[in-house]
């Protein structure tokens, strides 16, 4: 069986230093991978590449079987990849629902004409995706802030919509950088939940990249684990914790 993802042999230097080596993941149709691995070990560097803000020096990244490799940012959203940063990246002057609805441009049917206008055509859609994007913001429990400029949203808050963004360009593999970053214990708990929801509800795949170990190891099906730019261990979150390597060189002794 094709995986959604396949990518073999990836690689990327910046300067003499390589920061993903040799890299490789299989992701199927609706998996839950988690990707870990100290500070600098290439996590977010894998994400450019797939996103395609990096050009890799060798390897291959297929979707569904096609390349994503030369591939611009915007195809490689249109082909069916979505993410998150690290660093948010929102459009802080916006509403919250105008940064899910941006999102949906690719989707809209309605002429310019139409727009300039203010034809039938263009409310009957500006309607829908409204709403759409109203669902979307229900699921992060945000639709009460819907009007507001995104700047005035807590952290939290702003990490979620980030989410609800990136699921507005209907993706079949998400790629979520540290979602979690700055929330305490109750979010994150109830972020990785609704995580493992969206899965299931939008039947996508989702790689996530996160620091904490026992949250990966509590939701994912699947966990790599990255170092220096390469995989040293791969497989169930059972057998990630019982792995010798990855008992070295990340878990650290355990008592
Ligand atoms: N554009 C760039 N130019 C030069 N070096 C870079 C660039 N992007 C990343 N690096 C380097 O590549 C290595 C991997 O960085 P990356 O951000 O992918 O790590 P990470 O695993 O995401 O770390 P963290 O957990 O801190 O987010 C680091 O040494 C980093 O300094
Ligand atoms: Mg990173």
């Amino acid at each position: 069986m094709t995986k959604l993802l396949d990518v073999k042999n990836l690689s990327v230097s910046f300067g003499g230093l390589k920061a993903v080596n040799q890299f490789e993941i299989q992701i199927g149709s609706q998996e839950l991978v988690g990707l870990i691995g100290p500070n600098g070990a290439g996590k977010t560097t894998v994400f450019n590449l797939l996103t395609g803000v990096y050009t890799p020096t060798e390897g291959s990244i297929l979707l569904d079987g096609n390349s994503l490799i030369g591939k611009g940012s915007n195809k490689i959203v249109n082909m069916g990849v979505a993410r998150t940063f690290q660093n948010i990246r929102l459009f802080k002057n916006l509403s919250v629902i105008d940064n899910v609805k941006i999102a949906f441009q690719s989707q809209m049917k309605y002429s310019a004409l139409a727009a300039v206008l203010r034809l039938p055509s263009y409310w009957k859609e500006e309607k829908l995706f409204e709403e759409k994007a109203l669902d979307l913001l229900k699921i992060f429990k945000l639709e009460n802030f819907a009007y507001q400029k995104a700047c005035n949203l807590p952290y939290g808050e702003q990490r979620k919509l980030e989410i609800a963004r990136a699921l507005a360009t209907e993706p079949k593999l998400l790629l979520l950088d540290e979602p979690a970053a700055g929330m305490n214990p109750s979010e994150t708990n109830e972020l990785m939940e609704t995580i493992r929801l969206v899965k299931e509800k939008f039947e996508i795949a989702i790689l996530l990249i996160e620091h904490d170990m026992s949250l990966v190891m509590g939701i994912c099906e699947k966990v790599a684990v990255l170092e220096y730019g390469s995989i040293i261990a791969s497989g169930s979150p059972e057998q990630i914790q019982n792995d010798p390597r990855v008992i070295a060189s990340y878990l650290g002794e355990s008592d």
